[in-house]
């Protein structure tokens, strides 16, 4: 950390010790035990090792204590589902999304994109998914090309996994919201514009001081800000420019223009933002992890082969398929029972370590009494992780999910086999896609891409570890982040090579 980040640091905590001492909080907390400052610095370090450890030593239910705020963390089942279902008025998502991305997007923004009942039709809509699905083909054949050619000339090191991964899902995801023409003219400059903000926004300094403060950190932030917002209004300026040339093309940005809803490049810039930040990373990181252990799983890779070579499925997503076929082939893909339990297990494997709520009232959870206004956490990787839910919670089994009858988490539908799961409760602890008001409107389209991506690579192409397979061996989740599916501490090597024609 920078010398100046930790003089503001100790300024801004002495100043909010001060604050307490004058204005103590009136509030009631649980009994459960809480968590001090430098506890937080550790939080902030390593979250990963903080939460089991805490988990471990306080029980389910435990706070930070932060001087001003007491965030606090419930890990039981029963906290995980009420979460998942109460509504805005008692545990508010919006209020939690405001605070945590306050300085990328407005309060307009975020209610745009929230009060967006464009979203889920836009986005997972039958047809809607039919017309994005040449468009996944397309560019996972234009990369897959690009790394078997590149493959041949054998880098040292070979390609770098997540970093291939992340250019595809880059460009399926803005090619799907914003046009191919866009995704191939701004994709390395928004691909570079996202981290950036994934970076500075996770920096504590911004959960201490005030937007005003004049700190670089906040500058750089208005500052792509405003490109992002610049990029999305000259689209959209081009667009309204040209009604008739544009009005028949199918990516998300051209469904809300031509739906007319909103009056401001800002809204339509902060529902794209929105989407794109958060689908990015999670797909890209799924897809990866999934090549990861088919990389290092000789007989995983075996069984999805045959699967995938035995549906017969490949024949219909060749460059000169009609529109029909690719969409029957894309619908059929969907149905392919391993590919789908590895992604299944790939995302309880990998889940993201915290998510969070605002409470707008006091609120009763695990018969304690959370006070207003304070910040609620749950742990899909603890809940996903846990031996009262799955045999075996930290073996990878790609067949784990094979036979069990699991549809949607929030249904209430138990599982009909208990195999890798235990006493038919998946439907209550395993939920990939959240559940309730706020549960993932991109589920559709994130398994489309993600299934459709995976059955080309392996039908028509060979990934294999790169040397002595050392990167795939010890890949292990970076938990830096807190929200979303863990990114990859360390690279990992890999080639791609073309598939004889059998
Ligand atoms: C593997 C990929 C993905 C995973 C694992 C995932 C997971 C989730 C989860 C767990 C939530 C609930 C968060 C909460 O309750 O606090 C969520 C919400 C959401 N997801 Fe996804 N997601 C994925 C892909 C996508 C994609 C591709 C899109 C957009 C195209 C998307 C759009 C959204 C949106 C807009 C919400 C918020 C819904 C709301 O505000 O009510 N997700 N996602
Ligand atoms: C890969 O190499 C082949 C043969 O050299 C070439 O025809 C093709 O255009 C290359 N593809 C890409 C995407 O670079
Ligand atoms: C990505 O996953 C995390 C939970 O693991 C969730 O909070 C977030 O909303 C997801 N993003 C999207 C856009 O789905």
């Amino acid at each position: 950390m920078a010398m100046s980040t930790l003089l503001l640091l100790a300024v801004a905590t002495a100043a909010l010790y001060v604050l307490r001492r004058v204005f103590p909080p009136s509030r009631s907390y649980p009994r459960a035990r809480g968590v001090s400052l430098p506890a937080f610095l550790e939080f902030d370090r390593d979250p990963h090792k903080f939460l089991s450890y805490a988990y471990q030593s306080l029980g389910p239910l435990f706070w930070l204590d932060l001087i001003l705020i007491r965030p606090v963390f419930a890990l039981s089942l029963d906290a995980n589902n009420l979460f998942y279902t109460s509504a805005e008025k008692d545990l508010s998502f919006n209020q939690a999304t405001i605070d945590v991305t306050q300085h990328i997007l407005t309060r307009e923004q975020v209610f745009a994109a929230r009060l967006n009942h464009l979203l889920l039709p836009g986005i997972s809509g039958k047809s809607r998914l039919v017309s994005y699905g040449p468009g996944m083909i397309d560019w996972t054949w234009d990369f897959a090309e690009q790394w078997a050619n590149e493959s041949l000339s054998d880098p040292d090191g070979g390609l770098d996994l997540f970093q291939c991964i992340s250019q595809l899902v880059t460009s399926i995801c803005l090619g799907c919201f914003v046009g191919d023409a866009f995704a191939r003219e701004h994709g390395i400059e928004v691909a570079a514009l996202l981290r950036s903000f994934e970076v500075d926004i996770s920096r504590p300094v911004l959960r201490i001081l005030p937007s005003w403060f004049p700190h670089p950190l906040f500058r750089r932030i208005a500052a792509t800000r405003a490109r992002w917002n610049a990029l999305i209004k000259s689209e959209i300026d081009a667009r309204k420019a040209d009604p008739e040339a544009t009005r028949s093309r199918n990516d998300y940005l051209q469904y809300l223009v031509n739906e007319d809803k909103f009056q401001h490049e800002e809204e339509y810039a902060g529902i794209i933002l929105g989407i794109t930040f958060g689908a990015l990373v999670n797909t890209t990181m799924t897809l990866s992890w999934a090549l990861v252990h088919i990389l290092k799983d000789s007989d995983l890779r075996k069984e999805l082969l045959q699967e995938i070579d035995g549906s017969g499925l490949a024949t219909s997503l060749e460059p000169h398929s009609t529109a029909e076929e690719l969409a029957g082939g894309i619908a059929g893909i969907q149905r392919l029972p391993l590919l789908d339990s590895v992604l299944k297990e790939v995302m309880r494997y990998y889940s993201g370590l915290a998510l969070v709520r605002y409470t707008m009232r006091p609120t009763m959870v695990d018969g304690h009494v959370i006070p207003k206004d304070t910040y609620v956490f749950v742990s899909p990787w603890l809940t996903n992780h846990s031996p009262a839910l799955f045999d075996g919670p930290d073996t990878f089994r790609g067949d784990r999910f094979m036979g069990i009858n699991y549809d949607r988490a929030d249904t209430g539908k138990t599982a009909s086999s208990k195999d890798g799961c235990k006493d038919g409760r998946l439907s209550d602890g395993f939920r990939p896609w959240g559940g309730g008001p706020h549960r993932c409107i991109g589920e559709k389209f994130a398994l489309q891409a993600l299934k459709t991506t995976l059955f080309l690579l392996l039908a028509r192409y060979d990934p294999v570890a790169h040397g002595d397979a050392r990167g795939v061996r010890e890949a292990v989740p970076e938990w830096s982040k807190l929200v979303g599916t863990p990114e990859c501490k360390g690279r990992v090597g890999w080639q791609l090579k073309r598939r004889s024609p059998s």
